[in-house]
């Protein structure tokens, strides 16, 4: 099955690279500057005498290139700079999008999509919008990564392995994510290992883990973890395993959210999502959840985009 990658920036270019490493057979990769998605291709194809991967890896300007591709995953877009939210993104980032998914409609009409493009919740919308998919086929990549962030902050403070660190991240890919309770290490809640002030720091390192990122590179924002987060995804759709994972997914019928799209608990297969699931929330976290679901709800009619026939 064919994947395909929108944008050839650093994340677009590190996940078609994890891609081959993983042994997907065909990667298309595409940027409209000139040239780039090309060098990228080329640069990974010439790796594969050493690691040996089978599969092929090819880049272009040219949609056309993504034809027959099962998953589409757009990472195409401005990055932050250091002092921006993801949100001071939404001008520059949401017409590349609209163009990107008339594209996709033409050449890949069948296709599960993934939406890495920042501000996250909004352009994940965006595309359910602009493609007129079916929402089960249309969701962002924010959960994945802020989990594996809590994960890794997790096992920091309790000093257990990375693969033993519990912790889940729901809410909308932004400051005010939601690492929920419970988090543990090793099979042990982490509260009762570091104390309740120790575990209220994991979290917000967690939610500050992208933008101290964004501080120190000075130009350009994470990628290895964002990339390594949307190829679990994408390994979740091609072998159709079910795995429940946070996602940014549409979320009304859960909770009474409104119809947006924000970090939400799923189950993830072949066709997409197959079902929101109940996260073990907190009272606490759940009413933080519908605030800021209800904050999007005003986002989007603010920017014109959440009526019904998705025109701006
Ligand atoms: C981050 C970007 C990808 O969280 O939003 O690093």
């Amino acid at each position: 099955m064919k994947v395909a990658v929108i944008g050839a920036g650093a994340v677009g270019g590190q996940l078609a690279f994890v891609l081959a490493l993983k042994r997907y057979r065909q990667i298309a990769l595409i940027d409209t500057a000139e040239g780039v998605a090309r060098g990228k291709a080329m640069d990974i194809m010439q790796s594969q005498p050493v690691w040996g991967f089978p599969g092929t890896v090819e880049g272009s300007e040219d949609y056309a290139i993504m034809e027959g591709s099962s998953a589409v995953v757009i990472t195409a877009g401005s990055p932050r700079k250091p002092g921006m939210t993801r949100e001071d993104l939404f001008n520059i980032n949401y017409s590349i999008i609209d163009r990107v998914c008339s594209n996709i409609k033409q050449y890949a009409p069948g296709a599960i999509v993934i939406v890495i493009t920042n501000p996250l919740d909004i352009m994940t919308y965006a595309a359910w919008k602009a493609t007129g998919f079916n929402s089960s086929r249309v969701m962002g990549m924010g959960g994945m990564l802020d989990s594996a962030r809590y994960r890794y902050f997790i096992a920091e403070a309790a000093g257990c392995a990375p693969d033993e660190a519990e912790g889940v991240v729901i809410g909308p890919h932004g400051e005010s994510m939601i690492p929920l309770d419970g988090a543990r290490a090793a099979g042990k809640s982490l509260e009762e290992i570091v104390g309740e002030k120790a575990s209220l720091r994991v979290k917000e390192k967690t939610a500050a883990g992208g933008k101290e990122i964004v501080s120190l590179l000075k130009s350009g924002s994470a990628h290895f973890a964002p990339a390594a987060a949307a190829a679990e995804m994408l390994d979740a759709v091609f072998n159709d395993t079910g795995r429940v994972m946070p996602a940014c997914v549409l979320a009304s019928g859960l909770w009474d959210l409104p119809e947006v799209y924000i970090g939400l608990e799923a189950k993830i297969g072949r066709e997409g999502v197959k079902k929101l699931v109940k996260s073990d929330i907190s009272e606490g976290d759940l009413k933080l959840l519908k605030e800021a679901a209800d904050k999007l709800c005003k986002r989007l009619e603010e920017i014109g985009i959440s009526d019904s026939d998705g025109k701006k």
